[in-house]
């Protein structure tokens, strides 16, 4: 996995511009050569946004905050060990359960869920872009090597599928599959996959069987403006959010929680819905 990938993604936005964005590999996995091209370093971060208004507090923070995360994606790092991660991830099972596969649905499941991207979030709340309390305290004990560690474990781990409500799931699986072009909502399945596997190289998440409720709280909080930070990758859901109903929130997120992995790519459905 010392290889580095990146692509161009073309995002329908509002105004009809197709935007393109690129996914890069983080620096963190090609470990001894990180240097010739770190794509996050501090001084050379290729695109801060700088505002030209007068900085208000808010702004400040959020400097800070990214300016945190420059320093902790700055770090040196191996490659995660599972096993180092077991003992570490002790602490997290009372929420995501042991083995990562959480029953509580406002707990994200991290079973099954790609390295990189467990890193990156990781790295977010601890910095503080993206913005959640209860985590920002679990991931300030971590280390980025830590943060690797823990990592590996979970991706490690099976995730256990979930179930679609067939009232929803048709509308959804339109949206996943093919989007809307008329409204500027690319497909979910172009970056997340078929199966909602995702793309580690790109940090893309896995989604597929990830509890509806999560999403559906993702991505709403998007719709209604929230970021994970202002870097190009923290701008990609937030961009397609802002196209979506509340009508299609639910019914992609039940979608999504109905897809499981190969070979089977279709969602499962239940019959009765309980709500
Ligand atoms: C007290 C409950 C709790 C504990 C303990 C906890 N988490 Fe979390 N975790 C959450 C919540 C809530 C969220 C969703 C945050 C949000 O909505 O942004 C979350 C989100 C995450 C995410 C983002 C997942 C995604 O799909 O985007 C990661 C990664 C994560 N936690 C890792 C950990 C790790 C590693 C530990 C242990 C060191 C841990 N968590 C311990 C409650 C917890
Ligand atoms: C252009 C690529 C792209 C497309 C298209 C896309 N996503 Fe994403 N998605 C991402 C990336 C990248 C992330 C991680 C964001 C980050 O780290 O800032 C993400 C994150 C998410 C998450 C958060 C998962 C978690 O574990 O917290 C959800 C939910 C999600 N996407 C759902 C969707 C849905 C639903 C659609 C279709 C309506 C969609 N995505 C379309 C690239 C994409």
């Amino acid at each position: 996995m010392g290889f580095r990938r990146s692509a161009a993604v073309i995002v329908m936005l509002a105004t009809s511009a197709p935007v393109a964005v690129a996914l890069s590999a983080p620096q963190t996995q090609a470990e001894s050569n990180a240097a010739t091209s770190a794509p996050a370093s501090a001084t050379s971060a290729p695109a801060s946004a700088s505002s030209t208004a007068a900085p208000s507090s808010t702004e400040n923070a959020s400097k800070a905050a990214e300016a945190a995360l420059a320093q902790l994606q700055s770090v040196k790092t191996r490659p995660g060990d599972a096993k180092a991660g077991q003992a570490k991830a002790a602490a997290c099972g009372a929420c995501h359960g042991m083995d990562g596969n959480s029953t509580d649905p406002q707990y994200p499941k991290l079973a099954g869920q790609n390295e990189q991207y467990i890193v990156s979030q990781l790295m977010r709340f601890k910095s503080g872009t993206r913005q959640n309390a209860i985590m920002q305290g679990m991931a300030s004990t971590l280390a980025p090597q830590d943060m690797h560690d823990v990592g590996a474990y979970f991706a490690a781990q099976k995730r256990l599928p979930g179930v679609a409500d067939e009232k929803l799931a048709s509308d959804g699986e339109k949206l996943y599959r093919d989007g809307d072009a008329s409204r500027g909502i690319p497909a979910c399945m172009a970056c997340h996959g078929p199966d909602g596997a995702g793309n580690p190289g790109w940090r893309v998440p896995n989604i597929g069987g990830q509890h509806a409720d999560y999403v559906q709280t993702q991505l709403k909080a998007w719709h209604d403006g929230a970021s994970w930070g202002s870097d190009t990758h923290a701008k990609i859901m937030p961009a397609i959010a802002q196209h979506l109903t509340e009508q299609d929130i639910s019914a992609v997120s039940s979608y999504v929680e109905g897809l499981h992995a190969a070979p089977e790519t279709k969602a499962t459905t239940r019959p009765n819905a309980i709500d």
